[in-house]
C-alpha cells in the first residue's frame, strides 16, 4: 500500500511517501524551495517522494493531510467570535487565510495531485504527532505525550500506543489541553518577548535561559495555573495571541516582566537590562520543564510504561527533554528527528497505513535520513569549473585528509547520502570543526553562521565513548541518537571541549552510532586518534537565515559565502584557495 503523508499551511511543510508500512522518502519543502520554514503546500516536496519511489500519483492508495481543517477553522472562528470586539482587527486576516485554500484541503490535494477525492483522508494534528513519535521508535508500547503551540484545538494530548503481538496497532490518546492553554503558545510568547522569531527562534530561549538565574520564576507561575495532575490553564490577562495577531502578549505582562526587548538591539550581558532577559528566558525554560515534569510523572503513574515518546514542536527543547528522561520515571524517552510539524507527514501517513488501513505492524528504520542524496560528482564538476582544488579520494585517504584538516583548525563541511528530515544536521549537511578551543566557536558565530555570541554548538561522539566525555543518565544515549537531549561536559573535559560546551557546563550531544552514518563515525575515529578526543564540533551546513544544505550545489554556494575551509561530498574534497594558501604560509611557519 502506498501512502503519502503531507503537512502544509503552518510552518515547515514536508511530504513523506510510506510504501508497505515502511517509509521511503521524506522531505520538507523548504530544502527544495530554498525558502526557510516554507508553510506552502509541499509540491516539490510531494514531487520528489513520488519521483523516488517511481510512481505516479495515481498508483497511490491515499493522501493523508495532517491535520482537520475544518476544525482548526472552528478554533480560529470562535476565538475570533469570543475576543469580538477586540478581534476585530485581527478577524479578516484570520478568516481570509483560513479561507483562502487551508480550509478546502480535499479539493486542493485532489486537483493538485490528481487523485479522486474518495482517497483524500485526514488525521488530527496531534495524532500525526503522536504516530510520528511513536511508530517510529523502537518500542512495542509506550506512553505518549504531544506539545506544541496548537494544531486544531488541542496543544498538548497524553496516550498510549500498542504495537501488538496480532500486528494490530493501536494509538489512544486519553487527555488533552485545548487551546489558548498551550505550553508552546507560553514559551513563543516569550520568545517574541525577548525580542525573537516566533516559531523559528524558540531554541535561542533555551540558549540564552543558561546565561540567566530562573529569578522570575514566580512571574511566569503567575500566568500559568497548574492542577495536582499536571493540567494547566493559561491565565488569559497576560496573553493576546488569542485575540490579536499584533502582540502575543498583554499589557500585564509587561507590568511583570519590564519592558520587552528590541529584537534589532543586541543583547548585552554585561548589562542590567541584558541579564534581566537571561533571567527571564532561564525562568520560562524552567516552568516549561516543571509543568512537563508534572504531565510526564502523572502520564507514568498512570500507565507503569517503562517508554514514554514524546512528539509535537515542545519536544525539541533538549534541556527538558533530559529533565524527562532523568525525573519522570520514565526509563527511555524516544524523541524523533523531526518532532515537529515536518515530521507530521511521517506521522499522518503511518497513521492511516496502522490505524485507518490496519496493516500489519512494520519497524520503521530507526534514523533521519530520507531525503534526496547528495552527488560527490557534482560537486566536483561545480568547484572545478570554479577553478577551486578539488580532490577525487578513496575512502581511507578522505577520512584521514579530513582529520587532518579538522586538526589543522579547517572549518568542513560534510555532505554524505540522504539529507536528514528535521531541523537538526545529524551527520549527512554538517559543518564539522575541532571542538576544543572557545576561538572555534566564536570563528563560526562571526565567520559562518553570523549568529548570536551565545548561541552554543553541538558536539558529536561515537556512541560507546560519549558517557566518557558527558554525564549521560541511564538512557541518555538513546535521548542523544538524534540530539534531542542536553547533558553536563564532565568537569575535567571542559576545558578541552570548550567550543561545544556551553556557559553552563551543558552539550547538546550527539550520541552516533556506527550503522547510522559509518563515514562521520569513521572520520571521528579517526579524528580521535590524532587528537586523542574522538568528538567533533556538528552545526548544520547552512547560512543564517537559509535552510540546511540539500544538493551539492547548495553546499558549494554555502562553502563560497563564509568562512569554510574544505568542502566534502562523497568521495570528492574541495579546498578553498583562498584559505589553502593561508594555511599553507600558517604550516610553512
Ligand atoms: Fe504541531
Amino acid at each position: 500500500m502506498k501512502i503519502l503523508g503531507i503537512s502544509a499551511h503552518y510552518h515547515d511543510a514536508a511530504a513523506a511517501l510510506v510504501v508497505d508500512g515502511v517509509p521511503v522518502a521524506a522531505v520538507q519543502e523548504e530544502r527544495l524551495s530554498r525558502r526557510k520554514n516554507d508553510a506552502a503546500f509541499p509540491l516539490a516536496a510531494i514531487e520528489w517522494c513520488l519521483d523516488r519511489a517511481g510512481i505516479e500519483p495515481e498508483a497511490l492508495d491515499a493522501v493523508v493531510f495532517y491535520e482537520r481543517p475544518m476544525l482548526k477553522f472552528e478554533r480560529i472562528l470562535t476565538c475570533a467570535l469570543r475576543a469580538f470586539p477586540r478581534s476585530w482587527r485581527m478577524f479578516p486576516k484570520a478568516m481570509k487565510n483560513a479561507l483562502g485554500e487551508k480550509v478546502w484541503m480535499r479539493g486542493i490535494i485532489s486537483s493538485r495531485l490528481g487523485v479522486p477525492a474518495s482517497k483524500v483522508l485526514f488525521t488530527e494534528h496531534h495524532q500525526s504527532h503522536a504516530a510520528a513519535a511513536f511508530l517510529t521508535a523502537p518500542t512495542r508500547s509506550a506512553a505518549i505525550l504531544t506539545s506544541d503551540g496548537v494544531g486544531e484545538w488541542a496543544t498538548m494530548s497524553v496516550g498510549r500506543g500498542e504495537r501488538r503481538a496480532d500486528g494490530t496497532t493501536s494509538i489512544a490518546l486519553l487527555r488533552e489541553i485545548r487551546f489558548p492553554h498551550s505550553l508552546g503558545m507560553l514559551y513563543s510568547t516569550f520568545t517574541a518577548y525577548l525580542g525573537f522569531k516566533v516559531n523559528e527562534d524558540e531554541y535561542k530561549v533555551m540558549g540564552l535561559a543558561g546565561y540567566g538565574r530562573p529569578t522570575f520564576a514566580d512571574a511566569v507561575r503567575k500566568t500559568i495555573r497548574r492542577t495536582p495532575d499536571g493540567a494547566f490553564a493559561l491565565d488569559l490577562d497576560y496573553f493576546e495571541f488569542h485575540t490579536t495577531a499584533d502582540r502575543s502578549y498583554s499589557s500585564r505582562f509587561i507590568d511583570l516582566f519590564g519592558p520587552p526587548r528590541n529584537p534589532y538591539e543586541p543583547i548585552d550581558l554585561a548589562t542590567e537590562e541584558g541579564r534581566r532577559f537571561a533571567d527571564i528566558a532561564a525562568s520560562v525554560q524552567l516552568v516549561l520543564e516543571e509543568t512537563l515534569l508534572d504531565v510526564a510523572r502523572a502520564l507514568h503513574a498512570e500507565t507503569r510504561l517503562p517508554d514514554l515518546c514524546l512528539g509535537g514542536g515542545v519536544a525539541l527543547n533538549g534541556v527538558a527533554n533530559a529533565r524527562l528522561l532523568a525525573e519522570s520515571g520514565f526509563e527511555r524517552v524516544f524523541v524523533p528527528p523531526a518532532p515537529g510539524d515536518a515530521g507530521c507527514a511521517v506521522g499522518a501517513a503511518l497513521y492511516a497505513d496502522r490505524i485507518h488501513f490496519r496493516n500489519a505492524d512494520r519497524d520503521v528504520p530507526d534514523h533521519p535520513f530520507w531525503g534526496p542524496s547528495v552527488s560527490g560528482d557534482e560537486l566536483a564538476r561545480i568547484a572545478a569549473e570554479d577553478k577551486q582544488f578539488v580532490d577525487e579520494l578513496d575512502e581511507r585517504t578522505l577520512i584521514e585528509l579530513t582529520a587532518d584538516d579538522l586538526m589543522s583548525g579547517r572549518i568542513v563541511g560534510w555532505m554524505e547520502g540522504a539529507l536528514e528530515l528535521g531541523p537538526r544536521a545529524l551527520g549527512h549537511r554538517s559543518i564539522l570543526a575541532a571542538p576544543h578551543d572557545a576561538a572555534m566557536r566564536d570563528r563560526l558565530n562571526c565567520e559562518i553562521k553570523y549568529r548570536e555570541q551565545f548561541r552554543p554548538f553541538a558536539p558529536v561522539v561515537p556512541v560507546e565513548l560519549a558517557e566518557r566525555y558527558f554525564e549521560m543518565p541511564p538512557g541518555g544515549t538513546r535521548l542523544a541518537r538524534f540530539m534531542s537531549g542536553v547533558f553536563p561536559v564532565r568537569a575535567e573535559w571542559r576545558d578541552k571541549l570548550q567550543a561545544v560546551t556551553h556557559v553552563d557546563g551543558t552539550a547538546r550531544v550527539q550520541a552516533l552510532e556506527r550503522d547510522m552514518a559509518p563515514r562521520l563515525y569513521a572520520l571521528l575515529e579517526e579524528y580521535g586518534r590524532r587528537s586523542g578526543i574522538a568528538v567533533l564540533l556538528n552545526t548544520s551546513l547552512n547560512l543564517a537565515g537559509e535552510p540546511i544544505v540539500n544538493r551539492a550545489v547548495e553546499g558549494y554556494s554555502t562553502f563560497l559565502r563564509c568562512g569554510i575551509d574544505v568542502l566534502v561530498a562523497e568521495r570528492t574534497r574541495v579546498l578553498k584557495r583562498g584559505s589553502l594558501l593561508v594555511k599553507r604560509k600558517e604550516d610553512l611557519a
